[in-house]
């Protein structure tokens, strides 16, 4: 499968981009350290921006790599990073990804996630080599669900119990994918 990489995507509101170091402190205030953004994600809020700058290095470190799809959202009216968008499991042979995206809570319920989405879709398939993209939402995060409902994506099944979350309990994962042919469609 032939990668593209993470270029510059530009739409309306939003400019998609590498992220940077100097990023750090934006990052740090807007999102990384709110626990009401990292409630139902892997990770847990940042305690200092030094653990935001630890993860931008890591990221950094990938960034030139074709196969890293990862963006910061940046938000042209105001020239800030918000929140990120990528593909954080990228298969090759089958020419799948799975995305996760994480916005500051400062500006969500404005069309800013399915804005990033629908620009992410449209590189990946039209620009990229891939057929199929999937993501997963905790069944009690349902805005994410919508926004991938909003750009054209399937619930295709729940998992059960299959997610540990912060709380030490198990949840349920309802799962979504689109295919190329369904996007292009669309
Ligand atoms: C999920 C997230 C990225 C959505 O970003 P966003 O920019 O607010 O999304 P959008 O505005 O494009 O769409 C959100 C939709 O969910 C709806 N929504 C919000 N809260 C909701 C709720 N409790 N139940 C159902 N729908 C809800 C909004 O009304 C909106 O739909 P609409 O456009 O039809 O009105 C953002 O909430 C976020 O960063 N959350 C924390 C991190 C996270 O959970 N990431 C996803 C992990 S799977």
């Amino acid at each position: 499968m032939k990668h593209i990489g993470t270029k510059e995507l530009s739409t309306k509101r939003l400019l998609l981009r590498k992220i940077r170091l100097d990023d750090d402190r934006d990052m740090f205030e807007q999102w990384a350290s709110d626990p009401q953004v990292t409630k139902y994600l892997t990770w847990s809020a940042h305690q200092s921006v030094e653990d935001t700058r630890h993860i931008i290095a890591l990221w950094l470190r990938d960034l030139e790599e074709p196969h890293v799809y990862r963006w910061a959202i940046e938000l042209k009216s105001i020239g800030k990073v918000i929140g990120t968008i990528d593909l954080v499991n990228v298969d090759s042979r089958h020419k799948c990804g799975v995305f996760g995206y994480c916005l500051s809570a400062q500006y969500w319920n404005q069309g800013i996630a399915s804005e990033a989405l629908r620009a992410m879709l449209r590189y990946l398939f039209e620009e990229g080599d891939f057929h199929r993209i999937e993501a997963s939402h905790l069944i009690e995060n349902p805005a994410s669900g919508k926004v991938m409902n909003k750009c054209g994506m399937k619930v295709e099944g729940n998992k059960r119990k299959k997610f540990l979350g912060h709380d030490g309990k198990f949840h349920d994962l309802v799962i979504y994918g689109i295919l190329k042919e369904e996007f292009l469609l669309d």
